[in-house]
């Protein structure tokens, strides 16, 4: 197997890479190093730093490598920032991904895995309540409105070009090398400023001061697994990926707080335009092949946080 790896040197593609590297498969690396750092990259992997927005560049490094396989993680991240840039947003998210589409079926790939998002496609997910893939997508933000048509052009490439493909739906994934400084990784700001002696802002559900958005937190360790199988498998069609459990951002800073026996000063803030109440998910096809959010949320804020105390970021 020959995979290129878009977003390869973020935070998740980035152990993407390390595990098909422990598999034996030959892997490519394409990113543009936007937030992806050199760091996270194991030695002698081959790297083409190029922008998804740039179709030469993209075609360029897939007739250099020709992959059999691609694991497609770039993108903009940020439902904050698809809210205040909703053209950049598409640019990357949509345009950019379909420059990736058009570079593959020229080589002849075979099969593309997509980084979806399970935490925003959904929209609102009641109380009591699990979104299974049999939920309609009902996007909330210019982030999910992209991640959503850019499946709906997953399914027209592989009708039209013959291009199969899965798209993982995941929930909000944390773990060692998620980036602190962003807008989104919660588990990765709250760790890195507990361990600065900083304050940590918690984003209203509805009111100020309440407990903070419930989202299906799953460790990043599972979501590789998820998506070894998906191309080693060649798995079709949608799956989220999730623990299929709720907690508010205030259960999370409990948790990091316990793990670094830090006491937290909190700034209580207002809703975040585009964030949702509440996204819970139930990983329906994936644990029917056998698949499960294998690490307790105890142990995966350890292994991160552990990870935060011994890497400067
Ligand atoms: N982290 C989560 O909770 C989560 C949840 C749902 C979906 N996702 C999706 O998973 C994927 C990986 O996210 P992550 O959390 O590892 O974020 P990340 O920011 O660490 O990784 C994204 C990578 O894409 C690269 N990139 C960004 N724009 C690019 C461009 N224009 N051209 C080339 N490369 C570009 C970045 O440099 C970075 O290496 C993304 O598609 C994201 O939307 C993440």
């Amino acid at each position: 197997m020959k995979v290129m790896v878009t977003g390869g040197a973020g935070f998740i593609g980035s152990h993407i890479v390390d595990a098909l590297r422990e598999k034996g498969a030959e892997v490519a690396v394409l990113d543009d190093f936007s937030s992806g750092r050199r760091e996270n990259l194991p030695e002698g992997v081959r790297v083409y730093e190029v922008d998804v927005r740039d179709l030469p560049g993209v075609q360029a490094a897939f007739a250099d490598f020709a992959p059999t396989h691609v694991s497609h993680q770039a993108a903009q991240i940020s439902v904050a920032a698809s809210v205040k840039d909703p053209l950049f947003d598409a640019s990357v998210n949509v345009l950019g991904g379909l420059n990736v589409l058009e570079a593959a079926r020229r080589v002849g790939v075979r099969h593309v895995v997509f980084a979806s998002t399970g935490g925003a496609i959904y929209g609102e997910v009641p109380e009591g309540k699990r979104a299974d893939e049999s939920w309609p997508a009902r996007p909330a933000s210019p982030y999910a409105a992209a991640k959503a048509a850019f499946e709906h052009y997953l399914e027209v490439y592989r009708a039209q070009f013959g291009l199969r493909y899965a798209a993982l739906r995941y929930g909000n994934v944390y773990g060692p090398r998620q980036d602190p400084h962003g807008e989104a990784g919660v588990v990765a700001i709250f760790a890195r400023r507990l361990l600065a002696g900083e304050p940590v802002r918690v984003y209203a559900r509805r009111e100020k001061g309440d407990d903070g958005g419930v989202r299906d937190y799953v460790y990043v360790g599972d979501v590789v697994a998820a998506n070894l199988l998906a191309l080693e498998q060649g798995l079709e069609g949608v799956y989220n990926v999730a623990a299929g459990a709720g907690r508010s951002t205030r259960e999370v800073l409990s948790a990091v707080a316990r793990a670094l026996e830090a006491e937290p000063e909190v700034e209580w803030a207002e809703v975040r335009p585009g964030d949702l109440e509440r996204s819970v998910l139930e990983p329906a096809r994936l644990r029917a092949l056998g698949w499960e959010p294998a690490t307790p949320f105890d142990q995966g804020i350890r292994r991160t946080v552990e990870w935060f105390k011994e890497n400067d970021f």
